[in-house]
């Protein structure tokens, strides 16, 4: 089935734990067009003799990546036209991945975010393939991050991001897939956190304010090697049940404290807080994992015989800009004109 809304229980699935999976969001022929573009530029690469992994870290940019020709001007960074015109000339099925790319994907990551404004729109702001080649289990995980640490800390507090992480083949534990902390349970009691969750969404400051706290409450990063040993003992021994939020693992009952308040009998301003169950991510190609920019997450090797691709555009509201005023990547509007 084709699953293509985002619900209110889906928004709140999303602010409440920084993620949201939504399994088999493409339609076959919008993962076709995507999976053929990244197997041309995956040929042309490896024509080239580059490799993917050692040299690229699995990251394929398509404009930058050297299949076309640098563009004369840098309009396309700004402008929806100019960028349309530079990606047709990647694909060779021309209007095929710009419609997903600026209309299928936004549209579902959209409720997301605060409402976008004429002075914020939604705008693209990178978009890359993640490609894990086959037997490379040891040199093709990811270490725990978070997307928005990328940008600036001004950028970080001013805009909001969200990655859209689309598998273009079934994901499993086998082939490099995600594990996710979602936000850490821990403000029910937090009057800040009661505050602030009356209406996160108004707009883009209070909306940030909101995901900041959630993530200012995760307790240290759980030893990596070790988290994913413990999934795999966990699927090994119980079979894990995945259910349309993933696979849920229970981490060990490891105390930790923070500085955040926590409410009336909270003593001195800190207390111990247990580790939420973390989600392993194990879907079918063509499924979306949005991940906002705070959300804790790693990522599993490729152990399997085959290529695992990933499709990860995303999105900010409003033209991500650092301190002094340079943008740090894409600012490409998604709407041409926003009426009202
Ligand atoms: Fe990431």
């Amino acid at each position: 089935m084709n699953e293509s809304t985002i619900t209110e229980a889906d928004k709140r699935f999303f602010h409440r734990n920084g993620f949201l999976i939504k399994e088999n969001a493409l339609a076959p022929e919008e993962i076709g067009v995507l999976r053929r573009e990244a197997d041309c530029l995956l040929n042309f690469l490896m024509s080239e003799n580059v490799d993917i992994m050692k040299d690229l870290g699995g990251i394929i940019e398509p404009i930058p990546c050297g299949y076309i020709d640098p563009p004369d001007s840098q309009m396309y960074i700004l402008s929806k036209k100019a960028y349309t015109n530079i990606r047709n000339r990647i694909t060779e099925e021309p209007d095929t991945v710009v419609p997903v790319l600026f209309g299928k994907i936004p549209a579902l990551a959209r409720p997301l975010f605060p409402p976008e404004t004429r002075d914020n729109p939604l705008c693209l702001f990178n978009e890359q393939y993640i490609i894990k080649s086959p037997k490379t289990s040891s040199t093709s995980s990811f270490a725990w991050h978070q997307d928005s640490q990328y940008m600036d800390p001004s950028a970080q507090k001013t805009f909001p991001i969200i990655s859209c992480w689309v598998a273009l083949d079934d994901v499993t534990i086998s082939n490099g897939t995600l594990l996710i902390e979602p936000f850490p349970k821990v403000s029910t009691g937090d009057p800040s956190f009661a505050a602030l969750a009356e209406n996160p969404l108004d707009n883009i400051e209070s909306y940030l304010q909101y995901f900041q706290h959630l993530a200012s409450c995760y307790g240290p990063e759980m030893d990596r090697d070790k988290a994913m040993a413990e999934v795999k003992a966990q699927k090994l021994t119980r079979g894990l049940e995945g259910t349309r939020h993933g696979n849920l693992i229970e981490m060990e009952k490891q105390e930790y404290h923070n500085d955040v308040p926590q409410g009336e009998g909270a003593g001195e301003g800190s207390r111990g807080i247990c580790r939420d169950p973390y989600v392993l991510v194990e879907a079918p190609a063509g499924s979306i994992v949005f991940l906002s920019g705070f959300v804790r997450h790693c990522s599993f090797g490729n152990a399997s015989s085959t290529f695992r691709r990933v499709f990860m555009p995303q999105y900010s509201i409003g033209k991500v800009e650092s301190e002094d005023g340079g943008l740090i990547s894409l600012a490409v509007p998604c709407s041409d004109h926003l009426h009202g």
